[in-house]
């Protein structure tokens, strides 16, 4: 007979919660100068579609290049860790977790896998899929936001905690700063930082990786407006938006905005507010910065963590880094 482990969920995060973040998230943004939305809002069902749409396109090279990073170190990184957890922050994509379960496990130590995400039901989904290839893996999906509830993660074992795919880079170097200092205060001696960084290149190649031949990036740049009109009962007519995905070369990153095509007014009933925008102007929808080995490196120091490793593919497209608590 075989009976695999319990999956426990610690729930810190409501429906309620995470409406009214949006409601805050959206009034703020809207009525700031320039105009902006967080790219958190990207990621309902559709969004999260075409997300996984990108990281299979020909110019969108991180999810690949950070998949054949792992796969090439991954038992390097599971004997340097010597975690029994693994805690995963943003539930991403199976695969590159399967690859870090597969060599932490194949190293003896791996018992308990702990995927953490806004989106319980991204975790279900993750969960499911993962389990029958992993009955003996103790799971613990905890319904959090990172940025919010880090000291509700487990406290016990040691730890190998992950945050993949370059999203740290959506956050802009203060908010960096202080998320970086909070994972910081949860680690101790014994526990790692698993940190996936994409690195500045020729900027031609990070643009054609924000604005796909095939307008995917685009398609998911104004699902942001779909979400707005369907959860704020809102009147964005998102084929007036027209994608921009520039380089920001002086602080190193990609920002995607929104181009409204018209002047326009834009009512959004549930906040009770009207936005008018000009035509041609624009609104950020998301910052992705770049990053280099030695800004990475003084980012964790000013944290007070020790870059241990650090690990790119043959071009120095995308690294992962491993640091220590010091
Ligand atoms: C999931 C945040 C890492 O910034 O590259 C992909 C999201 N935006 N194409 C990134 C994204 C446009 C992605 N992250």
């Amino acid at each position: 007979m075989t009976t695999s482990t319990a999956v426990r969920t610690d729930r810190h995060l409501t429906d309620d919660d995470l409406a009214d973040a949006l409601h805050r998230d959206v009034l703020r943004g809207l009525t700031a100068m320039p105009k902006a939305l967080p790219p958190k809002y990207f990621y309902d069902a559709r969004g999260s579609e075409l997300f996984e749409q990108i990281t299979r396109l020909p110019e969108y090279y991180p999810t690949r290049t950070e998949r054949a990073i792992l796969g090439a170190y991954a038992d390097e990184i599971a004997k340097l860790s010597g975690a029994d957890t693994l805690v995963e922050l943003g539930s991403g994509s199976s695969e590159k977790t399967r690859l870090l379960l597969d060599a932490m496990g194949s190293t003896g130590s791996l018992r308990r896998y702990v995927p953490v995400d806004v989106s319980e039901s991204a975790l279900a989904g993750a969960v499911r899929g993962l389990r029958p290839d992993y009955p003996d893996l103790a799971m613990h999906v905890v319904v959090a936001d990172f940025d919010r509830h880090l000291h509700l993660l487990p406290q016990d074992g040691t730890r190998l905690v992950a945050f993949l795919g370059g999203t740290v880079g959506n956050l802009v170097p203060a908010e960096r700063a202080r998320f970086l200092r909070r994972i910081r205060a949860q680690l101790r001696d014994g526990d790692a930082l698993l940190l996936g960084t994409d690195l500045v290149k020729d900027p031609a190649r990070l643009v054609a990786a924000y604005d796909d031949a095939a307008g995917v990036t685009a398609e998911f740049n104004r699902n942001v407006l779909h979400v707005v009109n369907r959860e704020l009962d809102a009147d964005f007519v998102p084929d007036r938006f027209a994608h921009v995905a520039f380089w920001d070369a002086a602080n190193e990153r990609i920002e995607m905005r929104l181009r409204s095509e018209d002047a326009r007014a834009v009512h959004v009933r549930a906040l009770d507010l009207t936005v008018r925008f000009d035509r041609d102007e624009q609104m950020r929808t998301e910052t992705s910065a770049k990053f280099r080995r030695d800004g990475v490196e003084r980012e964790l120091a000013d944290a007070g963590l020790r870059l241990a490793s650090w690990w790119t593919d043959p071009e120095g497209d995308f690294a992962l880094s491993l640091s220590v608590p010091v």
